[in-house]
This record gives structure tokens, sequence and C-alpha cells, in this order.
């Protein structure tokens, strides 16, 4: 159980993919201990293994509020088995220090993935919620890909990159989304909100 660095944008581990976990050992244990600690040590709602590091598929999420108790998620070897819709989400992630730009999302997704016993289970989460996006924030981490690589405004999001002293965006890596691109531009204005996951 410590905290670990977080892995910054620029820094190799966050574009390689991670690789399965065969067995919920011991090892992979501790290191959902770690991003977990380091999740909340830094205010986060999310943070996935490459972020410390480690190339593996786990990843974590509490989307409790702070008048709420602590509502720790674990995700191993987690498989996006649905989703649909489409939402605008204002989004930061921990190895983007205050940068914040709008992406694309899909409003509901179904997620099965391993419990931190090994156990399998499946969520449901709807309606754009915060923890419907922050399931995909992570999901993406695990193949090596970034929020800024699903933006919304290129200009918003170089200039938030360069005011924070991260390095440009890799436009080879922008996602290319023509479906939910189309249904987003149709959508009415939404309020944001800025998290880091
Ligand atoms: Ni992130």
């Amino acid at each position: 159980m410590s905290i670990k660095k977080i892995v910054k944008y620029g820094e190799a581990s966050l574009r390689q993919p991670s690789k399965e976990v065969h067995k919920v050992s011991q090892k992979i244990k501790v290191l959902i201990e770690d991003l977990l600690d380091t999740m909340y040590k830094n205010n986060g709602v999310g943070l996935a293994a490459p972020q410390i590091g480690e190339n593996v598929r786990v990843f974590v999420i509490d989307v409790s509020t702070n008048d709420e108790p602590l509502n720790p998620m674990v995700f191993v070897n987690p498989k996006i088995i649905k989703k649909s819709g489409a939402c605008i989400s204002n989004e930061g992630c921990l190895s983007f220090p205050n940068a914040y730009t709008s992406v694309k999302r899909y409003q509901n997704v179904m997620v099965k993935a391993l419990d931190r016993n090994g156990r399998a289970f499946v969520l449901e989460a709807k309606d754009g919620t915060l923890l419907a996006r922050c399931i995909q924030h992570e999901f993406d981490h695990l193949d090596g890909v970034l929020f800024i690589d699903h933006m919304i405004n290129r200009f918003d999001a170089e200039e938030q990159l360069k005011k924070n002293d991260l390095p440009p965006l890799e436009l080879d890596k922008i996602v290319d989304e023509p479906e939910l691109t189309e249904a987003i531009e149709k959508l009415p204005k939404e309020e944001k909100k800025e998290e880091d996951a």
C-alpha cells in the first residue's frame, strides 16, 4: 500500500497497450491498493495501472461525492460489452495536471470485469453519468488511448496542453468516431463538469 508517482503525458507507458491479468494474485492486489491510495491522494475519480507505470489491465474508480462514504470500484480485465448514445464530457486526467477539455463519450456502457477478489461482475452505467464517462476514460488507458484523443475542439485542447506545459496533441492518435461525432453535433449544449480521472 503506497502512493505512487503518476506518469505524465509524454511518458511512454501511457501509450503502451496493457496486458491481461492471468490471476488476481497478491501482486495484483497490492497494485489495486496502490492505485486506490494514489487516486485518493490526488483527489481523482479514477486511475488506471499504466498511469503508475504498470501496463496491466486494471483500473479503479470512485465517483462518490464528499458527503458520501468512499465507494472504491475495481475493474480487472474489463470488457465494454455494450455502448450506446452520445454525450459531451469535460474531462481532465491525473496524467495531465490542470488540463481540461471537452471530449466525445458514449452515454451508456455495460462493462464486464473481475473484482479485487477475481470474481466476475457486470455493471451498467447510463445517462452519461460520471461513472459512465469515467469507465470509458479508464478503459481507454488500458489501450494507450487518452482523453485528448476524443477531443471536440482541437484549438481548445492544444491551448490547454500548451498552457500546462504538456506536449502537443498527437494527431495520429486521434480516435476516428464518426457516429459519435455526428450524434454529438445534434445535442443541445450541456453544462460543463470537470473531473480528474
Ligand atoms: Ni486519465
